[in-house]
């Protein structure tokens, strides 16, 4: 092996986190090294919000991420902020767009989050490794030494970006875990969020609606979220269910209202007001025409005059509150991102850094620390590598 190459900071994972991280601290003065397996950084970046990036959400704060403590999210959250990002956004002259609830796209590429990345990461001198795996990671005598294509660089500062599991074939991987464990950090045990949940084969009804959408709340536990939900093939999808399965557990079920404007009562108001209808057809005016079809078959109901007022009722508070008992997800090679991963209580939530292992920093979705959808994660991605990247940069000076 050749020469120990000596830095200030080394970072594992060229992806959102890792890359702010990288620009920070090096902008601050550190020599760093950005090390990735893959041959080019930001692939997620790259696929994410449809090829446009849903780069942050101006609602973005701590109560909009799951997590083991729902606090640890706060500090870094609150020193930088969706304001920041979007500012950072504007001075590379990036055009933007609000599309709903507070989400904010690139009107042109995802392509140019990336550039602005590594723009700012030229700015701060940051060298890249790419395209190679790490074979060794040890520490002693307060330095990281880390081998990558047969070479060996030291550093102070290691900073832990390489991600979750989700997404395998963008060489996501869990080599952040074990590389945690080593250091002594605890595991929260990583599932798959925002991932389709999948049906049991006696929903087949339901399976057959693949591609039908609508407007619901999806409730699982406390959490609901009112968007859309579209069934597949496999079970339920939708931005509504995505939301939900971050929340839900395995042989819980999910509650649907597919009426969620409807007034209290209506059913039976519409039987006053058009007996001789049949519920398909008056759920076909709510709903789209072939999803109505099943509901109405599920529920027995024909004829409005010849259904019992009470019975009524019933069908009524059934479409408010749906029962759906999902047998699994998609999994994580459908999964936007995972629940669960380094334990935060190992960390400081001001910099990152391990508790007990000084100059070992963890960022990103490799922390458990899962926001919802619309541009919640990439905005933790930002707000804990900037923490990071300051931290290693005040370390230089010590
Ligand atoms: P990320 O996964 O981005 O980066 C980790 C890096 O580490 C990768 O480059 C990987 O190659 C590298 N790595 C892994 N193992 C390694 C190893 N052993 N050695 C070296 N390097 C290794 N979020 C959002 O806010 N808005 C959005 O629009 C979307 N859209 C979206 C679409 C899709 C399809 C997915 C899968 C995900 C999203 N997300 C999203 C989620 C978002 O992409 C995710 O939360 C962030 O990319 C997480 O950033 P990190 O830098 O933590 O990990």
């Amino acid at each position: 092996m050749n020469e120990t190459a000596e830095l200030d900071a080394i970072i594992l994972g060229g992806g959102a986190a890792g890359l702010m991280c990288a620009a920070v601290a090096g902008q601050r003065g550190a020599r760093v090294l950005l090390v990735d397996h893959a041959p080019e950084v930001g692939r997620k970046i790259l696929i994410s919000g449809g090829g446009r990036c849903n780069f942050t959400n101006v609602g973005a704060a701590a109560d909009r991420y799951l997590s083991g403590n729902p606090h640890f999210a706060k500090s870094a959250l609150g020193r930088y902020r969706p304001q920041d990002f979007i500012d950072l956004v504007d001075r590379h002259g990036i055009a933007w767009h609000e599309k709903t609830l507070g989400q904010l796209f690139c009107d042109g590429s995802a392509r140019q989050i990336v550039a602005l990345l590594l723009d700012e990461c030229a700015a701060g001198g940051v060298a890249f490794a790419l395209g190679q795996p790490v074979t060794d990671v040890t520490h002693a005598d307060g330095r990281f030494r880390v081998a990558v294509g047969g070479r060996e660089m030291a550093a102070p500062a290691l900073v832990l970006a390489t991600g979750g599991p989700s997404i395998p074939k963008l060489g996501a991987s869990d080599f952040g875990y074990g590389l945690a464990r080593q250091f002594g950090l605890r595991i929260v045990q990583p599932r798959p969020a925002l991932v389709p949940l999948t049906l049991p084969a006696g929903e087949a009804l339901f399976r057959e609606l693949s591609g039908v959408a609508t407007g619901v709340v999806a409730r699982a536990g406390k959490a609901a979220f009112r968007e859309a939900a579209l069934f597949t093939h496999r079970g339920l999808s939708g931005p509504a269910i995505l939301q939900i399965s971050s929340y839900w557990q395995p042989g819980e079920a999910i509650g649907v209202d597919f009426l969620p404007d409807a007034a209290p009562g209506w059913l039976t108001a519409a039987k006053r007001e058009r007996p001789k209808a049949v519920l398909r057809g008056v759920l076909a005016g709510l709903l789209p025409q072939r999803l109505a079809d099943v509901l109405a078959e599920r529920l027995g109901v024909g004829e409005l005059h010849a259904a019992k007022d009470m019975a009524l009722a019933e069908a009524e508070r059934r479409l408010r509150d749906w029962t759906f008992r999902p047998d699994g997800t998609e999994g994580f090679a459908k999964a936007e991102v995972t629940v669960g991963g380094i334990a935060t209580d190992g960390l400081s939530q001001r910099t990152m850094e391990a508790k007990r292992v000084p100059g070992l920093f963890c960022i990103g979705e490799a922390v458990d620390v899962t926001g919802w959808l619309g541009g919640y994660n990439f905005q933790w991605a930002w707000a804990s590598g900037f923490a990071a990247g300051e931290a290693v940069a005040a370390r230089l000076g010590e």
